[in-house]
């Protein structure tokens, strides 16, 4: 279970592949898709799904899913699954499940929540932190101190002198994307944008072309933050500041994944001051004010890979 439908299409598309070798059919099922199709498709024999909860619950509740040798659910995500958004629905799809089953939560924050979850339906769970090694590693952080009108210069400016392979630049609103996307484009610079008003067929296919590298900049709005993971991405931008210092961690995680390098500047306006510290304290990480010129070893492959041959033969 994913609470997206992008993170769904990624984590299908592993599953596929792992999958090939052990011969398990795989079902991806989540909103915005014909239910009739996935009526069809989950009539085959198929050993994995993975979905969003709108769909799976919709799908149990009409009788069409048989629950009872479904013995492990997977939580992806598990503190947004278990947030507000999704109020009561893994109640509802655990009650489909038979009694003996495992459960495993993945989340990359531990709020009260899940707390609760653990204590209702996982008994002697094991808990396994490895937060230290994921987060913030390999991603080095700036911020730049900017008034709002002089962020789009700002923007030109870092364009023009990092060494970006591709780039997510995020913004606060549905508006302030298509805005900047709009002016980054008018800058001259390729530039996709992808926000939660946009159709879910069109949203797929940004997701899918950015994915395949034929744009370098994306803009979006927070719906772009949780799990997703493209490798050649070496430079995250908060346009505007996140208030949440999940929010953060969540867009900015994203680089710094299976040891890739990457940088992330932060345009912090007056406004966003305390938000800074108070996000920088939360995470115990550091954010340091930009320096004229950054070394590029920080976030550029070639360089990483010569590091890589120098480690080797010495
Ligand atoms: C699904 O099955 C249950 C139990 O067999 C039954 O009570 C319920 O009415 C069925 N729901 C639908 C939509 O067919
Ligand atoms: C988004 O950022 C702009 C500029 O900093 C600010 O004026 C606006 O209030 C913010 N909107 C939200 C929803 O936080
Ligand atoms: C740079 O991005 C392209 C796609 O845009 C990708 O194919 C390539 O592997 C990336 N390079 C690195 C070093 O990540």
């Amino acid at each position: 279970m994913v609470p997206t439908r992008e993170l769904a299409l990624q984590t299908s598309q592993i599953c596929i592949e792992v999958s090939k070798y052990i011969g398990a059919r795989v079902m991806v099922t989540t909103g915005g898709t014909s239910l009739k199709d996935d009526i069809m498709r989950i009539y085959e024999n198929v050993h994995i799904i993975i979905a969003t909860p709108g769909r799976i619950l919709d799908l149990m509740e009409k009788n069409v899913t048989q629950m009872d040798r479904c013995n492990m659910l997977i939580l992806d995500e598990a503190d947004k699954l278990l947030s507000q958004d999704f109020k009561g629905m893994l109640d509802k799809v655990i009650s489909y499940l038979p009694k003996e089953r495992q459960i495993l939560l993945y989340s990359a924050t531990f709020p009260l929540t899940v707390e609760q979850f653990m204590r209702k339906y996982l008994k002697g769970p094991y808990e396994i932190n490895l937060m230290d090694e994921l987060t913030l590693k390999g991603v080095t952080q700036y911020y730049a101190f900017v008034q709002e009108r002089q962020k789009v210069h700002c923007l030109n400016t870092l364009f023009s002198k990092l060494q970006i392979n591709q780039s997510i630049i995020f913004c606060n609103s549905t508006q302030r994307v298509e805005l900047l996307a709009k002016k980054i484009t008018e800058l001259g610079y390729s530039c996709y944008y992808i926000h939660a008003k946009m159709s879910q067929q069109h949203r797929n296919r940004v997701f899918h072309d950015f994915r395949a590298g034929l744009c370098r900049n994306l803009v979006c709005s927070d719906l772009f933050t949780r799990g997703i993971d493209i490798q050649a991405v070496n430079v995250v931008i908060n346009f505007d500041f996140p208030k949440m210092a999940e929010t953060y961690l969540h867009r900015i995680g994203r680089s710094g994944r299976f040891g890739h390098l990457g940088i992330a500047i932060n345009l912090i306006t007056y406004d966003d001051r305390f938000a800074l510290h108070r996000i920088e304290q939360e995470l115990g990480t550091e954010i340091k004010p930009i320096p004229k010129v950054i070394d590029k070893s920080l976030y550029v492959s070639e360089f990483q890979l010569e590091d890589d041959v120098e480690n080797v033969s010495k």
